[in-house]
């Protein structure tokens, strides 16, 4: 893939060369299997399509200053896949194998990870789903693992960008003992209609609330909410939300670099004492939030009124990716090297 426009990559699928795939049956996981078919052979029965019995995981690669690929904390991703596993009774994938299968997958694509620069990475998405036929609402007896990879470009082409946002109050992506804190398709599909009213509404995207009492904010799309104040990162304590990798790694460097941090239930009223507030995730990183409408109350809570970013968001933003891109030195250990 030489010479690619890759700052222009979209967010989206790009056909590479290899995908993974493993199969668990007996009681047991096979080895690796390679292959360059982009499609699976599925049992019409197979308890992923009638019962979304699938959990996913998604992470990148970066091609670093000194021209090494790295992946950044793949452990906590294979760890959250175990976790999601077990929450909707699959088998579980072991480690060694999770981390087996994503570096081979990106050594074997290695000329689709994006140069060092262009803003670009390689993303993974390592998927679990049952495969097992059967026809009554329960676990499967097999369940089959897929990793591929595809090029993303740059999440914010000309440059980080505050984004806009609504709050939904008329539909919940997940119920307080459900499967919010899973990484599972359900919930992505339970999504949908949302997104899509904010994105009618011009919205980038929705933020949810706590679907018991709608008093506290849950999250941002895809994505973890945090707010910044009195040189504090707070960020929502949940039943229902996905524990983000990228929120605990801000937390950690807000922590380091001498920032108060909270982790606590967050009333949307306090919206309005907030300084900085914004999304974050693998893809973009961090999404700073410019505004947040209110449809219920018919307000809007506005952050960086002149257009841009606040400076502890830049802060964080900067030292993360700097960090992933091998501009920071890697303090945490959080980059491990994939052998080429
Ligand atoms: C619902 C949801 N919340 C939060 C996140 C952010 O998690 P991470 O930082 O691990 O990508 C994601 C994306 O993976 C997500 O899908």
């Amino acid at each position: 893939m030489e010479n690619s426009d890759w700052k222009n990559l979209p967010f989206g699928y790009y056909k590479t060369d290899y995908n993974i795939r493993c199969y668990y049956k007996n009681g047991k996981w096979s080895d690796l299997e390679v292959s360059s078919s982009e499609h699976l052979n599925i049992h019409i029965a197979a308890t992923v399509l009638h019962y979304g019995q699938e959990a996913f995981e998604g992470m990148k690669a970066y091609r670093c200053r000194d021209g090494k690929i790295r992946l950044f904390r793949w452990e906590e991703n294979a760890r959250r896949l175990i976790f999601s596993a077990e929450g909707i009774k699959m088998a579980p994938l072991p480690m060694e194998l999770f981390r087996e299968a994503i570096f081979r997958t990106v050594a074997l694509n290695k000329k689709y990870v994006p140069p060092y620069g262009s803003g670009a990475t390689l993303y993974i998405r390592p998927v679990l789903f049952g495969s097992g036929a059967d026809l009554g609402v329960k676990p499967s007896s097999e369940y089959t693992f897929i990793v591929f990879v595809t090029p993303v470009g740059p999440y914010f082409k000309g440059g980080i960008t505050p984004v806009d946002t609504m709050i939904c109050r008329n539909v919940d992506r997940a119920a307080p003992l459900g499967t919010g804190i899973y990484k599972v398709g359900g919930n992505y599909a339970a999504s949908l209609r949302a997104q899509m009213t904010a994105k009618e509404g011009g919205y980038s995207t929705v933020i949810f609330l706590d679907a018991r009492e709608k008093k506290y904010i849950d999250e941002c799309g895809p994505a973890n909410f945090f707010g910044i104040k009195d040189n504090t990162y707070i960020t929502p304590k949940s039943e229902s939300i996905l524990n983000s990798i990228t929120n605990m790694s801000l937390i950690a460097l807000a922590d380091r670099m001498g920032m108060k941090t909270e982790r606590r239930k967050i009333p949307v009223e306090e919206l309005s004492t907030f300084e900085e507030a914004g999304a974050c995730g693998t893809a973009a990183v961090i999404s700073p939030i410019r505004k947040i409408f209110d449809p219920g109350e018919n307000i809007t809570y506005e952050y960086c009124k002149d257009g841009k970013p606040g400076k502890a968001t830049m802060m964080l933003y900067n030292k993360l990716t700097g960090i992933q891109n091998g501009d920071e030195p890697d303090e945490f250990g959080w980059m491990t090297e994939v052998e080429e």
